[in-house]
């Protein structure tokens, strides 16, 4: 159940406002009828699409777009052959009521697929691949905040994991020394061991940390190998920013956490002394919603929640930032 609020919650006013326009044309478009009738099947179309707005709104990467366009397009012939395939089938099936029936069933599923389905789901690619290309890393950079609730029942693959190792990897590293070490964690044996080990959010003194069903559902646990240098923290910090643009590039959140009792997570996962700990990534499917926005006229930099519970983070502009010296 958390889940689910946790997930209405993530739902942005954009996402309202497609879903009411979804359901405005689609209805107009029942009422009006659509059979033969262009303006039916116009607002049709713009119904699915919304609907296909609304399921690839937190889409990043526009890899997936381009998969879904080549998807839509070959959706369409495919469609139109298998739709006339199954209508000559039904025809000479016309005898056998059952199989006719069924065969013709699984010929409108095919006619929708071809016009229902092609055409929106490619409009909706489209718009979506060239405005993720054209934010390119500002987007993701934008996307990437800190969370710290998630959708726990969503799983996070070894394999997944290690293709975010893989970022860290070919990351720079202080005199190409490459020192780090990283112990990946995605089930919920080795998961418990690492969560009570974390601190969370220390300028949110009412809060104590996700509860279950939106805790993590992986970690990365940096490590400094102590036999190639004892100085590791540039090299983490960097490949800690690749690991989160690659998660935020596949939909994923984390949240980099400083705050470790040390000693206690390396008696729990036996790490030998010869490793520093450095740093831990929580990852996860995000289960909040994060805004940025410019610092109070106080200057504050405490994050904070409202009463929606969005979290709130305040950045110097960048006036502040940059010295005109
Ligand atoms: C080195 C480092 C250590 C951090 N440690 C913690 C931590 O122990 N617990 C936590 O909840 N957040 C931790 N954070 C996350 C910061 O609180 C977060 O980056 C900051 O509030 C800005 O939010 P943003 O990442 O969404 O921009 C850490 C961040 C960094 C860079």
């Amino acid at each position: 159940m958390l889940w689910i609020k946790n997930y209405v919650k993530r739902i942005q006013l954009s996402q309202w406002i497609l879903f009411a326009v979804c359901l405005i044309t689609g209805v107009t478009a029942a009422v009006i009828g659509i059979s033969d009738n262009i303006p039916g099947i116009l607002l049709l179309v713009v119904s699915i699409s919304c609907a296909f707005g609304i399921w690839v709104w937190g889409w990043h990467n526009p890899r997936k777009f381009w998969i879904l366009l080549g998807a839509a397009l070959l959706s369409f012939p495919v469609g139109v052959v298998l739709h006339n395939l199954f209508y000559a089938l039904g025809t000479l099936a016309s005898e056998y009521k059952i199989l006719a029936g069924a065969l013709g069933f699984i010929e409108v599923l095919f006619f929708i697929i071809a016009v229902l389905f092609a055409g929106p789901a490619a409009l909706t690619a489209l718009i979506g691949g060239i405005i993720t290309s054209w934010k390119g890393v500002r987007g993701i950079a934008e996307t990437n905040r800190s969370y710290r609730r998630f959708i726990q029942s969503h799983e996070i693959s070894s394999q997944l994991l290690e293709r975010l190792i893989y970022l860290a990897r070919i990351s720079a590293s202080s005199a190409n020394l490459q020192p780090l070490k990283y112990i990946l964690s995605n089930t919920e044996e080795k998961n418990q061991k690492i969560f009570p080990t974390l601190s969370w959010a220390g300028y949110l003194k009412e809060w104590s940390g996700p509860v279950e069903g939106e805790k993590p559902s992986a970690y990365i646990i940096l490590l400094g190998d102590l036999s190639l240098c004892n100085s590791f923290q540039y090299d983490a910090g960097i490949a800690c920013q690749s690991i989160l643009l690659g998660a935020a590039e596949r939909g994923l959140g984390g949240c980099l956490i400083g705050s470790i009792k040390k000693e206690k997570l390396r008696e729990s996962l036996l790490i030998p002394e010869g490793y520093e700990i450095l740093l831990v990534i929580a990852l996860g499917k995000p289960g909040e919603k994060v805004v940025i926005e410019n610092l109070a006229p106080d200057g504050d930099i405490k994050y904070w929640r409202d009463e929606k519970d969005i979290h709130h983070v305040p950045k110097r502009g960048l006036g502040e930032l940059i010295l005109d010296l």
